[in-house]
């Protein structure tokens, strides 16, 4: 009996002040296509993702609306249930911070810290940014003004808890630094940790993790008159999630122990404190071992401008789906620029894409290989004579670069690989010109004719597996197309011992649907 590889990966819990734009929709198509190759690869896979409701962010927007908060909240909660079914997002757990199960967890994490004396309650003097949900020192504001925001934090004093978060400071760069540390954890791209470690060299201040005046939240266990600050709640999710103080460490079929740590916390950099700094110090001071990655990817502006509603220019998944569909959605956005950089997009730079590389080009060579088979071969393929798949090493290589950014998250190499291979047949074909070949009745030019047909459809078959985590809708229709009686699956995990990839004589290729109509 083989056991499986488990693969646990999270998304943020997203604030449902708002619906679902494209920012959020990022995040959760990375970790979708992570997860998906990974059960492809034959992981088992658990892939978190959810909604974070409590805090003044979030009664704000409920208030705003008429709305009572907790209506308000499952309504958003389910927006945003219903914009990843329309995006394809095969989340395994769909956690709500307003959950019960949730909520114990967090009581017995919080109760957990006081008993091991790890808060202190004292007075607190401080400017709170409610879209943050955080305080912000004086060197952060700019004129007054929170940076991101452009609002006037609200001046607050309170007695919270606090977590003696600077007792942790060396001990976290230690741990993040030293690669052969137990409980190291890796943070990605390097510059991201560069930027941690700088911050924390720095120094660290204790942080206030309740609050008086809050009554959206969960109650501290031992100060029923504080709730617990929105981003302790929210961080707790990953472990709630798995069972984490719930009757026997279980949630539904997860346990605990089987699937804690996570392997990868996949967030956008605005929030790499928060999960870099305070979460492992939060789980260290719980003696809870900490994730073994977290993968901070950049932040996009839309036309060259940071996406607000104020500017007007929020793109809503819904919107893309209506233009390209979901498939390509998901594709566009990952090769829109590489995942951990900063970019920019616009639904002209998508469209632009969307008909270099999917129409015109894997999208014509679909429809242009599959013709041919029927046209000039009756829809049946040949193995050529004294064929061996050595014919395409140069396909193979570009198939384990792009699996390797599969998982290592560089989609982008993922997708100049795809183009590549896509490329290199569409001229080839060029170049050939089978067309020519196929009103010849020369023996020896029907020959080359089904040794083109035959490696060309192979390197379409190559495509198709990888297409399978960013497209599956799309990559599930080709592989229909393909006479292949095994599952994608079968076949990506049985390269893992033999590389390449191969058809039978006689396999019957059906001719294409059009799938990706210009725009
Ligand atoms: N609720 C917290 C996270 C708690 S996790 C324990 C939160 N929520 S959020 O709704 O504001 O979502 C932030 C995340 O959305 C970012 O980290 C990023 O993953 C994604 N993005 C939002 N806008 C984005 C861009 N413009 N560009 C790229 N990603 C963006 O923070």
């Amino acid at each position: 009996m083989r056991l499986n590889k488990r693969f646990f990966v999270t998304t943020p819990i997203y604030y449902v002040n708002d619906l679902p734009h494209i920012g959020h929709t990022y995040t959760t198509v990375a970790a979708d296509v992570v997860s998906r190759w990974r059960r492809l690869m034959g992981d088992d896979v658990l892939f978190l993702t959810g909604t974070d409701e409590h805090g003044a962010k979030i009664l704000e927007a409920a208030a705003g609306k008429k709305k009572d908060v907790r209506e308000y909240c499952d309504e958003i909660a389910a927006g945003f249930k219903n914009a990843w079914k329309d995006m394809g997002v095969s989340y395994d757990i769909f956690i709500r911070t307003t959950d019960p199960l949730h909520e114990d967890a967090v009581r017995k994490f919080t109760g957990g810290l006081n008993e091991k004396k790890e808060l202190n309650f004292s007075k607190y003097e401080g400017r709170y940014c409610i879209q943050c949900e955080k305080y912000l020192t004086e060197t952060e504001l700019s004129d007054g003004l929170c940076p991101d925001h452009k609002t006037k934090p609200v001046a607050q004093s309170e007695e919270n808890y606090f977590f003696n978060l600077s007792k942790y400071r060396e001990k976290l760069l230690e741990i993040i630094q030293d690669t052969c540390h137990p409980q190291h954890f890796e943070i990605l791209p390097a510059e991201r940790k560069n930027e941690i470690t700088g911050k924390l060299k720095k120094g660290l201040d204790d942080i206030s993790i309740s609050r008086a005046e809050m009554p959206w939240g969960i109650p501290l266990p031992f100060d029923p008159g504080q709730t617990v600050y929105v981003w302790v709640d929210a961080l707790i999710n990953y472990i709630s999630a798995v069972g984490y103080g719930l009757p026997g460490q279980k949630n539904l079929n997860y346990a605990f122990s089987d699937w804690w740590p996570a392997d990868v916390h996949i967030i956008g950099k605005d929030i790499l404190w928060f999960h870099c700094v305070i979460w492992p110090a939060l789980l260290l001071a719980s003696g809870l071992p900490l994730p073994k990655k977290i993968f901070a990817h950049g932040y996009f502006t839309v036309n060259g401008q940071k996406m607000s509603k104020t500017v007007g220019n929020v793109i809503r998944p819904a919107e893309l789906i209506d233009i390209f569909g979901a498939d390509a959605s998901r594709f566009l956005l990952l090769a829109a620029f590489p995942f951990g950089s900063d970019g920019d997009i616009s639904l002209d730079d998508f469209r632009e894409k969307y008909n270099a590389y999917l129409a015109n080009n894997i999208g014509n060579l679909i429809s242009r290989t599959t013709n041919m088979v029927e046209k000039y071969s009756g829809g049946r393929l040949t193995v050529p004579a004294g064929w061996t798949d050595s014919n395409l090493q140069e396909i193979r290589q570009l198939f384990s670069v792009a699996a390797e950014g599969l998982e290592s998250l560089s989609f982008e190499k993922t997708i100049r690989s795809i183009i590549s291979m896509s490329t290199f047949c569409n001229q080839y074909i060029d170049r050939e010109e089978p067309w020519r070949l196929a009103s010849s009745v020369a023996p020896s030019d029907r020959q080359k004719l089904q040794k083109i047909l035959y490696e060309v459809i192979l390197v379409l078959k190559h495509i198709t597996l990888l297409l399978a985590p960013l497209m599956p809708e799309t990559s599930a229709k080709i592989w229909g197309l393909l006479d292949e009686k095994e599952e994608m699956a079968a076949v990506i995990r049985g390269m893992k011992d033999k590389p390449g990839l191969s058809l039978p004589s006689g396999a019957e290729i059906k001719k294409s649907p059009p799938l990706f109509p210009k725009q």
